[in-house]
């Protein structure tokens, strides 16, 4: 099913984008969900698929983490099943991801789905990155407070909460409702009835994960070798001290290797290509050969993106979940880059360059992507 989101981009990046958190009423009009609360249930009984049960009685919170045997023990009240990155696992889910690629690929994440009995949520929390919440079947009170330092607590190991906050946005949302939440804005919904959310989850990487994914890049390539050289060496006043010009020197040894726009460029969308969840990877068996995948397409078949795949592009290199792709052919790599789901029409003379075709098979035999029907 296709979603179309009714919302004015440029006024909303103007706006809110990171700035402030609003409610987009009605963002998908005639709004259907694209899952049931049992297959939910059923998707968390996986072993594969990261979900935590999160419940509450009398000020006592409590979490279980899945795969769930059973939901025979719960009550009609105070708890919520919240599953992650539904759309590596539920095909019809990843089409609500769809409607939010006016935001860049890189910075989306993925889809968490929760469902909420009355009286059920995760209680008062921040959340480090942008979502956008939509509201499915059901009603749900949603709060939102500034971004004011709040102190954290956790009254469960697993769950982090802050205490309570006033609210600059309180809101029933009713089915086809969005509420947009920058970073840090306390946040926390409240189940009136049985409820689906759909949580489109940003991502942005902080100094220290780049800086630690890019040592190890460096360490595997082994750059960096080139020792400190002092030539000009002069004797000193204090045998301890290490002097300004020295510590620059240092510094920019560590400035020079991250300034190699090549191994800068090959890192970086080897990163940030990567998934944070599990894929539901299922390699064919047989493994295509380039002339059936050719044959195939001719014939009308179409290759549909495994869900949850990141497959971007920097300047004319292409990067699919965590490696660097040599396509051959710079339009058949746009066209894997921009469509979920690939025809011969769109691949054009791509579709008779034979490197590409084999790098095309290549993929589709590593379970990226695998023919619709
Ligand atoms: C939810 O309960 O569906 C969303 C949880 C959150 O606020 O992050
Ligand atoms: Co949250």
């Amino acid at each position: 099913m296709d979603y179309l989101l009714n919302l004015n981009w440029s006024d909303f990046l103007q706006h809110y984008w990171q700035k402030r958190p609003v409610v987009l009423k009605s963002g998908f009009k005639n709004f259907v969900d694209p899952i049931s609360a049992d297959e939910l249930a059923g998707l968390a009984m996986e072993n594969e698929v990261d979900s935590r049960l999160v419940s509450h009685h009398n000020g006592r919170w409590q979490v279980a983490h899945g795969p769930f045997e059973s939901y025979d023990h719960l009550g009609e009240n105070n708890w919520s099943l919240l599953v992650q990155a539904v759309n590596h696992w539920h095909e019809p889910s990843s089409a609500l991801m769809q409607p939010f690629r006016q935001l860049p690929d890189w910075r989306v994440d993925d889809l968490m789905i929760s469902f909420s009995v009355p009286g059920g949520g995760v209680g008062p929390h921040i959340d480090q990155y942008d979502v956008f919440i939509i509201q499915g079947s059901g009603r749900r009170r949603w709060r939102v407070g500034e971004n004011l330092p709040l102190k954290q607590h956790c009254p469960h190991p697993d769950l982090l909460q802050v205490a309570p906050f006033e609210a600059i946005i309180d809101e029933e949302l009713a089915p086809g409702d969005i509420l947009y939440i920058p970073p840090n804005f306390p946040h926390e919904g409240d189940s009136l009835e049985n409820s689906l959310n759909y949580s489109v989850g940003l991502r942005a990487p902080n100094g220290r994960e780049l800086l630690s994914s890019y040592a190890d890049h460096i360490l595997e390539q082994e750059l960096g070798s080139e020792r400190y050289r002092d030539a000009d060496l002069q004797p000193r006043r204090q045998a301890a001290e290490i002097l300004p010009h020295e510590v620059d020197k240092l510094r920019q040894m560590i400035i020079d290797l991250v300034q190699q726009p090549e191994h800068f460029t090959h890192w970086l969308g080897e990163f940030i290509s990567q998934p944070r969840h599990e894929l539901d990877v299922a390699p064919p068996e047989p493994p295509y050969q380039c002339d059936e995948v050719h044959q195939l397409l001719l014939a009308g078949e179409r290759l549909q993106r495994l869900g949850g795949l990141r497959v971007l592009s920097i300047g004319e290199q292409l990067f699919v979940n965590g490696e660097k792709i040599n396509a051959h052919h710079q339009h058949g790599s746009e066209q894997l880059c921009q469509h979920w789901v690939i025809s011969a029409d769109q691949l054009a003379d791509a579709l008779h360059d034979l490197p590409f075709l084999s790098t095309l098979t290549e993929l589709i035999n590593s379970g990226y992507w695998y023919f619709k029907d």
